[in-house]
This record gives structure tokens, sequence and C-alpha cells, in this order.
């Protein structure tokens, strides 16, 4: 085990900024830098990198922690694992310590699954190439199917004997404990071999350490099915797993394309031929999980799947849960009677590259294909046709991506594109509402909340909020108070009123508070005449209520609300720093105004009674959804659920 004092040594050495630099190209922005999250798809960068706290945070996914953790998650690493890559890689000398009796019995949990797992790998491997009947019905099966004996051992292939406990016996004469190889699934309750007269596919985890095995029959009448899987254990969960990608990452990231098929035989023989960015959702149908997985190397999926009933009713379900996932996604259906592998023995490489190339769908004509034949000349079925891809499209969180489907489905199908948006826009709105309720009863709304991070270039974290806004408006109005009369801007002269009066013109109607509508109002006329009011102007307002206002805004000390302080405070004292304020306070109210107003359009359109009025809505919902995004963009202010 790793001592504290070499912990401590291994995260105080590694530069956060070193570590993520391997795997992401990151610019310097401020103290920081920037760059494109390796955890999820993005194209414009919110994964931040911070020196000074040796952090690393991405305000679009979520993601964030120290040097250890970035390893872990993006590699697939233990903890143990991590901080030995991090000690290789600063030249650190590792004190071992001996663990306690209660940490070394969790340890050994997992470590000796992951030994005995390596020694079964040991146990099949040998009986493969070095007995007689490895050799002559399990060796001779792989050969005769084409695979190399380099592809055999890189993939860890093994033949499990046809015997009662072989394999038991063997392993628990080497000293491994009975109870850890029944918790593996390789030995049975009654102490028998799981595994007999099989080949065996060892399943590798991400970090390539064997978590499972499967076993394929090799008599077509046996008892059973083709293949057995191991069950789950603590080393193996099987819809966080996909086989072949420890052997596929760099490829899948090199191509940045993922091929997903079906079967075990097939990822091996395509990675023999070349093709190596290739995945199998083993012994499970494809999970949200395993997507995901995928979706730290690449947003390209492409489904290749069997042309049979079965292989299209798998791609639709893999298609839907790939779209959810913001990824994108082909499918290529292959020749009546062919898998991935027959297909590829028949045709070779460039047969099949090509093949694919030719073939490949997106989703809405794959849908479109597959439906041709039953709907045609049948108005009723075209419709319902249509309306379930609309059902799916509505799925896909990226609005210039169903664009284009749009346009696809509506040149096809002679249907205006605005019918078709309009109908999404519903079944969207009704998912996000959905979300929304959902997330609203698992976390009770913060209304704002500020990444404690000291540098104010780093992204804010706002909750939006519909309610009311009057805090936020009390905080323009103080820096209209204090400082409406200093220099906003030298080129042009500007005030900080005029700049305040200019950018809140447009959103006064929607003010929360009358009374800091109508200051504003107020300011407009001195404005207009050329002058910019100080704080003596508010001071003696006719008004007393205005004056009011104004006294409680200079008396108090100058601070900010508290729920937007933080990244407030570590900034120049305010009477030096009005202008950020000023820019501050006026773009944060201006986005919360139209991510209100964005909501009630919302509200509208689905109470609207005729189409127009649905699409008048659209398009307002559409024009805010931009404002909101453009004024956020300056704040870095990342939405949730967005
Ligand atoms: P297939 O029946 O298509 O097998 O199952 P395959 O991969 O083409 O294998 P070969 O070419 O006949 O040797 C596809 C995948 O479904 C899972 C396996 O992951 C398999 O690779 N499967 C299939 C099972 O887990 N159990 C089974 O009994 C059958
Ligand atoms: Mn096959």
């Amino acid at each position: 085990m790793i001592s504290q004092k070499s912990i401590d040594e291994i995260i105080d050495t590694a530069r956060i900024e070193e570590v993520v630099g391997d795997f992401v190209t990151l610019k310097r922005r401020g103290i920081n830098f920037i760059g494109l999250c390796p955890f999820h798809n993005e194209k414009t960068p919110s994964f931040n990198v911070n020196p000074a706290r040796n952090i690393f945070k991405c305000f679009g996914c979520g993601q964030g922690g120290d040097s250890v953790q970035f390893i872990m998650e993006h590699d697939g690493m233990s903890f143990t694992e991590a901080l030995r890559y991090l000690a290789a890689k600063y030249k650190i000398e590792i004190e071992e310590t001996k663990p306690s009796a209660e940490q070394q019995i969790l340890i050994d949990e997992t470590e000796s699954l992951h030994i005995i797992n390596q020694y079964a790998v040991g146990f099949y491997s040998d009986q493969l190439f070095n007995t007689d009947m490895g050799k002559s019905v399990g060796l001779s099966y792989f050969k005769q199917r084409g695979f190399l004996e380099e592809t055999i051992k890189k993939f860890n292939l093994g033949y499990s004997p046809g015997e009662r406990d072989a394999f038991t016996r063997n392993a628990v004469k080497a000293g491994y404990n009975p109870d850890l190889l029944k918790k593996l699934g390789l030995t049975t309750a009654s102490d028998n071999d799981f595994f007999r007269s099989r080949v065996i596919f060892p399943i590798h985890g991400l970090s390539g350490k064997i978590s499972a095995f499967a076993g394929r029959t090799l008599s077509s009448e046996a008892f059973g099915p083709k293949y057995l899987n191991s069950p789950e254990s603590a080393v193996y969960n099987k819809s966080k797993t996909l086989y072949g990608l420890f052997h596929a990452k760099q490829a899948i990231r090199k191509h940045d394309e993922c091929l997903l098929v079906e079967g075990y035989t097939d990822v091996i023989s395509l990675h023999q031929g070349g093709v190596e960015n290739v995945v199998a959702s083993s012994g499970t149908s494809l999970t949200v999980e395993q997507i995901r997985l995928i979706k730290r190397y690449t947003q390209n999926i492409l489904i290749v799947y069997d042309g049979d009933p079965a292989g299209i009713k798998a791609a639709l379900r893999g298609i839907e849960l790939i779209l959810e996932e913001d990824l994108k996604v082909k499918i290529v259906l292959l020749p009546d009677k062919h898998d991935p592998d027959s297909f590829f023995k028949e045709v070779g490489h460039s047969g099949f590259t090509e093949f694919i190339e030719n073939n490949k769908k997106d989703f809405v004509s794959f849908r479109i294909s597959l439906a041709a034949d039953e709907i045609k000349g049948d108005p009723v079925k075209k419709m319902g046709f249509i309306q379930e891809i609309v059902r799916t499209l509505a799925k896909i969180p990226h609005q210039l991506v169903r664009a284009e489907y749009i346009k696809e489905i509506s040149e096809k199908y002679k249907i205006a594109e605005q019918l078709i948006t309009l109908d999404i826009n519903r079944q969207v709105i009704k998912m996000l509402r959905e979300r929304e309720e959902k997330a609203e009863k698992d976390k009770k709304q913060q209304e704002i909340s500020i990444d404690d991070s000291e540098q104010p270039e780093t992204a804010t974290e706002i909750r939006v909020s519909t309610y009311d806004h009057s805090v936020q408006e009390k905080d323009l109005i103080r820096v209209l108070i204090h400082f409406g009369d200093k220099i906003f801007d030298e080129n042009s002269g500007a005030t900080v009123a005029q700049y305040i009066y200019n950018n809140t013109v447009d959103i006064l109607q929607y003010f929360d508070v009358p009374l800091y509508k109508l200051i504003l109002e107020n300011v407009a006329n001195l404005i207009d005449s050329g002058q910019s009011p100080g704080p003596d102007y508010f001071l003696k307002h006719q008004d007393s209520e205005i004056r009011n206002v104004a006294m409680n805004a200079l008396q108090e000390q100058y601070v900010y609300s508290e729920k937007w302080n933080k990244p407030l405070q570590t900034q120049k004292p305010p009477e030096e720093n009005f202008v950020k304020d000023a820019l501050f306070v006026v773009r944060i109210l201006k986005y919360r105004k139209f991510a209100r107003i964005c909501k009630e359009m919302e509200q509208k359109m689905l109470e609207s009674k005729s189409p127009e009025d649905e699409i008048k809505y659209l398009k307002m919902n559409m024009k805010l959804q931009e404002l909101k995004r453009e004024t956020g963009k300056p704040l870095n202010i990342i939405i949730f659920g967005e």
C-alpha cells in the first residue's frame, strides 16, 4: 500500500495543467487554462484548469477534481493505479506501508479477484496452446475461423477443458480461495467448473485487467446457450463494460469514430483485419453507461448490425439511446445472413470499408428506408410513422442537429418544416418539463450558486431562476446610484448611468420592483438631456421614495447581495471597479429576464389555440434562447439542463 506520505507527495508534485495537458489541448485564459472537456462532448471549451488550486472543473458536465481524480476518471484507473501512474510521471519513489487489517480485506477483495482472473486467463491459454484437447479442439476452431495466433494472444483467448473441475482443482491447488472462485463465477456452487469444453473470451476492463469471461460452446447440439458469460462481481459490471474497448481506445480516438457490433467474434475479426475502432456490447443490449464510455473517446458511433429483424430492432433501440446522449449515430445493416465477422471474411478490408461508406445511413434515412414499403400510398400510416420519428428527434438535445433532420423529412414527405418543428418542440418541452420536475424533486433548488474559485475569469454557475428578480434589480440600482456619473467608457465618454440605461431599456417593462423601474425612467430624462446622475441626484430627488432608496444604498457598505458576492470580493475595491460591476449587474439581470420570458413563451406555446399562435410563440422563444445565450456568454454562465 502506498504510504500517506507518498500520496501527499504525489498530489503535491503533480501539476494539474501538466497532467491534463497530456490528454487535452489547453489554452491559457488569465491565470487559468481552458480546453475541450474530455468527459463530454462540446464544441466550445468549458473545461477549466486552475493551476493555483491545482484542480480541474468542467462547467459543462460537472466533472472536477485533482490530478488523481482526473487520471482515475480519464483512464478508468483505481485510486492506487492513478497514484502509481503519477508517481511514474514525476519520478517519485513510492514508499509502501503495510495496510491495516480492514484495509487489507478491502484491497484483497478486488485485487485478489483480478489476480484470480489473471490466473484463469493463464490457465485457459495454457490449455489452448499446450494440451492435446486444447490444440485439437480449441486452437483448431479458432484457426478454422481465421484467427491468427497473434490475434489469439492479443485477446488472450483460451480453452476450458471438459473435465468436471479441472480449473477449480488447479486453482485451489495453486492457493486460490474457493470462495473467491465462486464469487467470480468461475466455480459453481457445487464446486464444478463453470466453463467446460468451451473456447474462452476474456473480457478486459478499461485498464486492461480481466474482469470476466465468456465461453463459446463448440458443439452445435450442446446443452445450454451458445455463450456463457461470467456473472457480475465486484470487478465486473456488465452494463458498464464494452467488449474490445481496451484494445480499441486509441483507434477510436484516432478515427474519431467507434464501430458498434454485436458479437465477440465480430470485434476480434475486424480488429485483426485492421478495423481496430470496434467494440461490442457483450452479453447485454446496449446501455447508457456503455454509450457514455464511448463518449469519452468520440462523438461518432457507427452501428454495424446484422440485417435480420433482431438486428434492426437492436439498432433502433441503440439509436434512441445514442441520440439521447447527444452523440452522432449512423447505421449500416449488413447483407442477409451476414454478421460483421462473416462479411469481413468474405469481402476483405477494402470491401468492408467500401460497403460501410456506401451504405451507412443517418437515422432518419434509416427509418425512412425501413418504412418505405409499408407506408407507400397509406397516408395514415405515413403520418403515424412521421410522428414516431418526431418523437425520436425530440430526444436530440442539440437544436442544430435536429434542424438537419427536420429538413430531410420535410423534403422527403413534403411537409412544411415549421409544422415538424412545432411538433418536435411540443415534445421537447414536454420532456424538459418532466425532467425539470424530476430535478426539482431531487434537489431543492438553490437559487444561485457560484463557484468558490478566486479567479474572476472562471465560469459562474447560475441556476436559472424564474422567480423574483428583485435582488438583482436592487444591485443594479445600487451601482447606478453609487457610480452613475462616473465614466464607463473612456473612448466614447459614456457614463455608467448611460450604459446601464441603454442596456436595460428593453427589459424595463419586465422589472419586478416598480420603484426601480421608476428610477430608471427618471434617469432616462436626464440622459436624454446629456446629463448623468450621481449620488446627489438621487439623495436630493423630489420623490421621497427614491431618496430613501438612495440613502439606503449609500449608507450600506458597498456590498453585493451575498448570493453572488464571492467572485467580486476578490476584485479591486468597488470604487475602482465600477466598470466591471456595471457590466456584471446589467448582464446578470438581462440574462435572468431573458430566461424567464423564454419560459413564459414556452408556456404560451403550450397553451396556444391556433397553429399561428404557436408558431409565433415558438419563434419568440427561439429568439430569446439566442439572446439568453449571448448574454450568458461573457459571464461564462453555464445553464443547467442545457
Ligand atoms: P451471436 O449469436 O451473433 O454470436 O451473438 P457471434 O458473436 O456471431 O458468435 P459466432 O460467430 O457464432 O461464434 C452475438 C453476441 O451476443 C451475445 C454474445 O456477446 C455474442 O457475441 N450472446 C449470444 C450471449 O451472450 N449468449 C448467447 O447465448 C448468444
Ligand atoms: Mn458470428
